[in-house]
């Protein structure tokens, strides 16, 4: 850096602009040797081989549908499979390729995917829950440890990032994401996208990304899984598409098409989304894949026959068909009948070697095969620290009434709940690879970060639940096995005569795995009833209640809130949850983790977020709310705001400093403010910084998060923070669809959380 500072600027400059036009040049020239290299591998396959290239199939370990596929081997060999999911292992991985390399006439290696979604092996807390660390380097580094295990294990294809935006907890799939807002949730996809991807995909330890599920598939009508959606155009392109845009911006190398309709049309069939705006608009060069078996269900969307909705998804631009086989067994009569023209054929067929040849699969088809990698990579002692440090990174305080938390490393622990000694609990929604034995349980945490300093007692206190239909539903393999077989009452009685024997409660409490991720919408987003009832007779105990929870989605807690001493969400942390909450729970780590999505009161306030729009009748909780937008028998308010999570220490805001009121086109606006730690521990903020444009062309959102900076403070330490703001940030969706800015009033927010804020106004003239 000093180095650079006695260069002249002009140089420096002249250097900058040389060094990116040669890299401009080299990818010419790569792109070059990419198409000469596909074009006559082309050249020399039969119409079958082309449409063989666009079926992926699953092998077994991924099965989120009805249909699977078989004869895969035998299929593989007469090239009608251009890539496979749901297999790992480099033993079955490298017999599976030498099928497609060796046995098939052009050779052609196949692609391997599979559901990475926090970690391979190592499991890193659930995507909501990583997303609640505000710490960008930690998230890519999460992608790049599970790239590194996926392809040793023989992955070089994950379906993942999940980036749909969501904001309704209804819906199960919000724990695969990353909250509610559009430009926080673009940082996070950006960051994996890099941190799968890394500089160039075909290092070994490198897998492509694959985007998903475009789109809006968060938007689903009342949080109902697979449900439709429906909503305005403005509201997809500012507070929807970002995060998908911002993906293809870091060079994603695919994406998935989701299974809802936008506009009526299945995504899936969309033309105008998979090629005007994906493609045309913003330039997106890499492959679209169905999702499970999503072009046979256009036909369930009442758009005709497996062929009609077949060929459809081919114009639309979809590439590649997962599991339903409708292109493979379609696709040649659809040509023959003129429904399709060879050209859209060789567009997909072409788009899916081109990955395999980014990929450098063609130069090594076994690149990541590598029997010593696997034993090497995978949950290594320093994935595993890893782990244990996203974790306790991602969890968020949301109580801590008289300091409960920290715990005293002494005394007697009350350790109750369902969650409090499992193992495979721990890991969460989405784990295909992820071996539940080799997870640290809560009891074991404590044991190993305490030692014999407390005493443990144990109880369960209660089943995951006692509702029959949740429970049949949430376990299809059923919960008997899993469920002790004691009476409720005999639980709750158990569990109060170990807590009156303790200083202080631990109940570790909340949502299965099973109730969280895929097709396990809930309408009913609170504790479930039989944990509710033990937590009221441990509350009646009158010892501290410390309550960790576990959660695929934010839920409704005003009970817990008003009753229990303290709230540590866990979410779901991963391989090395156990050791992660007792650093937490003992003090070692200080908890610095914001929620990304807004926890409602109840499920009536759903959809509730943020960044709502401010209505023409706004209620701000003060005077007559008659005629106003609210409801008669509850706030509008959250019980937790965005950006909201406590410290064991506290921080004062200052009030924010501006370095300028008056703007003018160009310029930059410093917002500066200081932040004292008040505390009597050392922590981390996340210092959030929103803006407002309360007058525009359309109705804006009343606040919009723009950047934040997480901070770390000693006690009695202050540190001024201070954002850069550019035109760039005050740019919105107009009524005609243009991304631009206008001049006039912003104010400038600066604080903890998206509801308490300090702010300061400035005029913007262009
Ligand atoms: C899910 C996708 C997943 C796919 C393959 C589908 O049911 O929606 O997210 O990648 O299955 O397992």
């Amino acid at each position: 850096m000093i180095k650079y500072l006695s260069i002249p600027k002009a140089a420096l400059m002249a250097v900058l602009a040389l060094s990116f036009l040669s890299a401009t040049a080299q990818k010419k020239n790569d792109d070059a040797k990419m198409n000469a290299f596909v074009t006559n591998l082309m050249s020399k396959m039969t119409l079958d081989e082309k449409i063989g290239q666009l079926n992926l199939v699953t092998m077994g370990r991924a099965i989120t549908g009805s249909v699977v596929n078989n004869g895969v081997e035998e299929r593989i060999k007469k090239g009608e499979i251009g890539g496979v999911f749901g297999v790992y292992g480099t033993e079955y991985v490298s017999k599976i390729q030498d099928l497609a390399v060796k046995e098939s006439r052009l050779h052609i290696p196949l692609i391997f995917g599979l559901d990475v979604i926090h970690g391979h092996k190592t499991i890193f807390p659930i995507p909501l829950g990583i997303s609640a660390t505000w710490d960008m380097a930690l998230i890519q580094e999460s992608a790049h440890i599970a790239a590194k295990e996926a392809t040793a294990e023989g992955l070089n294809w994950v379906f993942s990032p999940m980036v749909d935006i969501a904001r309704d907890p209804r819906w199960g799939r919000i724990s695969e994401g990353s909250g509610e807002d559009p430009w926080y949730g673009s940082q996070v996809a950006k960051a994996m996208v890099r941190g799968y991807q890394g500089d160039d995909m075909k290092n070994g330890d490198a897998v492509m990304a694959c985007v998903k599920h475009f789109a809006l598939y968060g938007g689903a009508e009342a949080g109902r899984e697979y449900n439709t959606v429906d909503m305005s155009i403005n509201k997809m392109y500012q507070d929807y598409m970002p995060p998908y845009k911002a993906a293809v911006d870091a060079g994603a190398g695919s994406f998935m098409s989701s299974f809802n309709t936008i506009n009526g049309m299945p995504a899936t069939v969309n033309k105008w989304l998979l090629t005007d705006l994906l493609r045309k608009q913003w330039g997106f060069k890499g492959f679209v894949v169905s999702d499970y078996t999503a072009v046979n269900e256009v036909t369930n969307h009442g758009l005709g026959d497996l062929q009609t909705v077949s060929a459809l998804a081919l114009k639309a631009g979809l590439d590649m068909d997962m599991v339903g086989e409708g292109f493979l067994t379609t696709l040649k009569k659809s040509l023959k009948e003129g429904k399709i023209t060879q050209q859209e054929i060789d567009l997909a067929c072409r788009r899916v070697l081109e990955a395999k040849y980014k990929l450098g699969l063609f130069d090594n088809p076994n690149k990541s095969i590598n029997a010593d990698r696997e034993k090497q990579d995978v949950l290594t002692a320093d994935n595993r620290a890893f782990a244990r440090k996203i974790a306790e990174h991602s969890f968020v305080l949301l109580k801590n009434q008289a300091q409960t938390l920290p715990l005293k490393q002494s005394g007697t622990i009350a350790l109750v709940g369902p969650l409090a000694d499992n193992h495979s609990e721990m890991l969460g929604t989405w784990v295909i690879a992820g071996d539940p034995s080799k997870s640290v349980s809560v009891m074991e945490g404590i044991k190993n970060v305490a030692g014999n300093n407390v005493n443990v007692l144990y109880a369960k206190g209660a089943n995951f639940t006692e509702d029959s239909l949740l429970g049949a539903r949430a376990f299809p393999f059923g919960l008997s096995q899993m469920k002790d077989k004691r009476s409720p009452q005999e639980l709750i009685d158990e569990a109060v005569e170990t807590a009156k024997k303790a200083d202080v409660v631990v109940a570790v409490v909340g949502e299965s795995a099973n109730m969280t991720g895929e097709s396990s919408s809930r309408s009913d987003i609170t504790i479930p009833k039989n944990q509710r009832e033990l937590l009221k007779a441990l509350a009646k105990t009158g010892k501290p209640l410390v309550i960790v929870l576990f959660n695929g989605r934010p839920l409704a807690l005003p009970w817990e809130n008003e009753h229990a001493s303290a709230i540590l969400d866990a979410w779901a942390p991963g391989t090395e949850a156990g050791n992660a909450i007792a650093d937490v729970l003992f003090g070692n780590y200080n908890p610095a983790g914001k929620i990304t999505a807004t926890f409602p009161l109840s499920v009536g306030q759903i959809p509730i977020y943020y960044n709502h729009k401010n209505t023409g009748r706004p209620f701000n909780g003060k005077g007559s709310a008659k005629f106003k937008s609210d409801y008669l028998d509850i706030s509008n308010d959250p019980l937790y705001p965005f950006g909201y999570g406590l410290s064991y220490t506290t921080f004062n805001y200052s009030d924010v400093k501006l370095n300028k009121t008056e703007l003018k086109g160009n310029e930059t606006l410093k917002a500066t403010v200081t932040i004292t730690n008040t505390g009597k521990f050392a922590g981390e903020e996340v210092v959030q910084l929103y803006i407002s444009d309360p007058v525009a062309s359309v109705s804006r959102a009343v606040k919009e998060l723009k950047n934040f900076q997480k901070i770390s403070l000693q006690p009695g330490e202050s540190k001024e923070v201070s954002f850069n703001v550019t035109t760039s940030d005050l740019k919105f969706y107009n009524n005609d669809l243009v991304y631009d800015w206008e001049a006039g009033q912003f104010i400038v927010q600066i604080g903890t959380n998206s509801s308490d804020t300090h702010s300061a106004a400035v005029q913007w003239s262009k």
